[in-house]
């Protein structure tokens, strides 16, 4: 496992692409996978791999048939997700999360956990996750995004049936866990 202060430092020098100073904290992991029932879920998915933070909530609690598919655009967090989750299981895929599609292919997925800065990408790129993750969900499937911006309900609302908010305090700084259906 690589030095969490180097994760920081490349987390804290990239702040305009991963939109953070800080990774989740264990609390807030432990509360967001809380949103999930993860007992029979085959395909799961992570937006925004970073530290492994996420990763390692979701893979704790995980059926160990499950397929977990985690993007990230940066490259060292990308060589440290490989070397960490060296699973048959876990794909650590070193692409943008809008191309989801191309990855999934025909599978569904039972959840998609997001802790993406969606703020700062690009309006187009950010349509199409929202896009491409509604129609990548089975029926009862939930996109679960971490942000720290309440407005981010109003553009999951556009694409999603439901959207629940919840405001936590179990992470410095305070987020919203967002779950949308
Ligand atoms: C706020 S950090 C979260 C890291 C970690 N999951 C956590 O919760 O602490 C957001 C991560 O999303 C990654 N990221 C940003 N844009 C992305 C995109 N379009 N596709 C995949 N990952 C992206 C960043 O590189 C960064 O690692």
């Amino acid at each position: 496992m690589a030095n969490k202060g180097v994760l920081l430092k490349e987390l804290f020098t990239n702040i305009h692409k991963t939109g953070a100073v800080t990774f989740s904290s264990p609390a807030l992991v432990k509360k967001m996978v809380s949103y999930a029932d993860l007992k029979g879920a085959k395909t799961i998915v992570e937006f925004g791999g970073g530290d492994g933070s996420i990763t390692s909530g979701i893979y704790a609690n995980m059926d160990p048939d499950a397929e977990l598919f985690v993007f990230e655009i940066n490259k060292s967090f990308c060589e440290n997700l490989s070397k960490d989750f060296p699973y048959s299981n876990v794909k650590i895929i070193c692409d943008s999360a809008e191309n989801l599609d191309h990855y999934l292919q025909d599978k569904k997925a039972s959840y998609i956990f997001s802790s993406l800065p969606l703020t700062l990408i690009h309006r187009t790129s950010r349509e199409k996750i929202y896009q491409r993750s509604s129609r990548s969900l089975d029926e009862k499937g939930k996109f679960i995004q971490i942000c720290y911006s309440y407005f981010l309900k109003f553009h999951f609302r556009r694409y999603f049936k439901q959207v629940r908010t919840i405001f936590t305090l179990k992470n410095f700084p305070p987020i919203f866990i967002m779950i949308c259906n």
